[in-house]
């Protein structure tokens, strides 16, 4: 069986830019939404148009600079916000409008104090509405994950019947667990009628840390976009992250499913979102932390030196990290100790090193880390004293 493709829609510039304190400039989203294009994603969501008018203004002026992707902007299910949508999407070379409404019986009840019927039929207005202006038309029901399957299936029915080309499957609150979202996803590939005509899609956050998983469960399962943002940045836990999904799928040759995200890039793009947005990357973050190719106890560092798939499943230069880094600490090795002085020009005999060694732990047990300059004032001292 040949490999299928998943679409990547990136979503950084509007639900990771709803995180407390990331607010973008329209250059800065300029810059971003220049180098996702460049990285490969297929659809870039550029921001909520009617949201205000530097976001209009935002997804307007991305809308002329990006070549490639798809350009997107979310609506409510309203007319207002379709038509300042559709505006703000004029000058895309291919836009998409995002349209929908929320479908669990919470958001029914709390939110528009409505019934079932009655959200479909919005539901069908607003994608028939997003339809007269553009081809491509995403719906998403939003909290799909706490929303019953029966009903769900019936309101994506509808979406595709009014002209939906892409059906966004939204764990909201970040609820659901793998198994269950990717029984959803499979559930409506199974029990909506025409559904071979539209896209799945996931939209998963992480309120549980299960939106990656949650992702891959639903590709597994038929859908075949994933929503995802840079160092997965989103409202309250974030969304799933996307150099996670795109390099679990590239690892994982066996699902026989891919992207088209050069991964190379991953490095650098998440150094630009994490600068412009002000937000730091956790060092132990998957694929782009500091410490993602850092090798710091010394049994890892004796099997990394020996072989680097002893303890890496990714070579750090296919994300755009030069090499893997050895962490000299306290619980460092030998082997470690041997490898760094070599790298600054000291070759040790066996005996040289066993003193080394002790000098070495001496100072790492007062320092956290042990860099090269320290390693050259060992070697002086000890000179000296020789
Ligand atoms: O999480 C969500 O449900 C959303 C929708 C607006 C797509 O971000
Ligand atoms: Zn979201």
């Amino acid at each position: 069986m040949n490999s299928e493709k998943v679409e990547i829609f990136d979503t950084t510039l509007r639900d990771g830019e709803q995180v407390p304190g990331c607010k973008l400039n329209t250059e800065q989203k300029l810059a971003i939404a220049e180098k996702l294009d460049e990285l490969g994603v297929d659809i870039i969501e550029a921001g909520f148009p009617i949201s205000s008018p530097g976001d209009f203004h935002s997804v307007s002026e991305i809308s002329k600079l990006v070549k490639n992707s798809k350009v997107c902007g979310l609506t409510r299910a309203n007319q207002k916000d379709i038509e300042v949508a559709a505006e703000a999407l004029k000058f895309a070379k291919r836009p998409r409008i995002h349209t929908g409404i929320g479908t669990s019986d919470s958001h029914i009840k709390y939110k528009f104090n409505s019934n079932r019927e009655d959200i479909i039929e919005r539901a069908v207005q607003a994608v028939k509405y997003a339809k007269s202006f553009v081809e491509d038309v995403e719906f998403y029901a939003e909290d799909a994950g706490r929303t019953a399957n029966d009903y769900l299936a019936r309101v994506c029915e509808e979406a595709i019947k009014a002209g939906a080309t892409v059906l966004n499957i939204p764990d909201t609150t970040g609820y659901c667990l793998p198994e269950e979202y990717g029984e959803k996803i499979k559930y409506l590939k199974e029990n909506v009628k025409g559904i071979e005509k539209a896209v799945l899609s996931c939209h998963c956050h992480n309120d549980l840390g299960l939106a990656t998983a949650n992702s891959i469960s639903g590709v597994i399962n038929g859908a075949r976009q994933i929503e995802c943002t840079i160092n997965g940045l989103g409202e309250r836990a974030g969304n799933t992250a996307l150099e996670e999904v795109v390099m679990i799928l590239k690892q994982h040759k066996k699902l026989k499913l891919y992207t088209e995200v050069n991964s190379k890039m991953l490095n650098d793009m998440s150094v630009l979102v994490s600068d412009l947005m002000g937000m730091p990357v956790q060092p132990n973050k998957a694929i782009v932390g500091a410490n993602a190719f850092a090798h710091s106890s010394g049994i890892h560092q004796d099997g990394v030196i020996k072989n680097r798939e002893t303890y890496e499943i990714i070579d750090p230069v296919e994300v755009g990290v030069n090499a893997s880094t050895i962490v000299l600490t306290a619980r460092s090795g030998r082997s470690a100790l041997a490898y760094r002085f070599k790298n600054i020009g000291f070759e040790v005999t066996k005996n040289e090193l066993d003193f080394l060694y002790q000098e070495f732990l001496k100072m790492a047990d007062r320092k956290k880390e042990i860099d090269n300059n320290d390693l050259t004032a060992i070697i002086e001292r000890i000179t000296r004293k020789i």
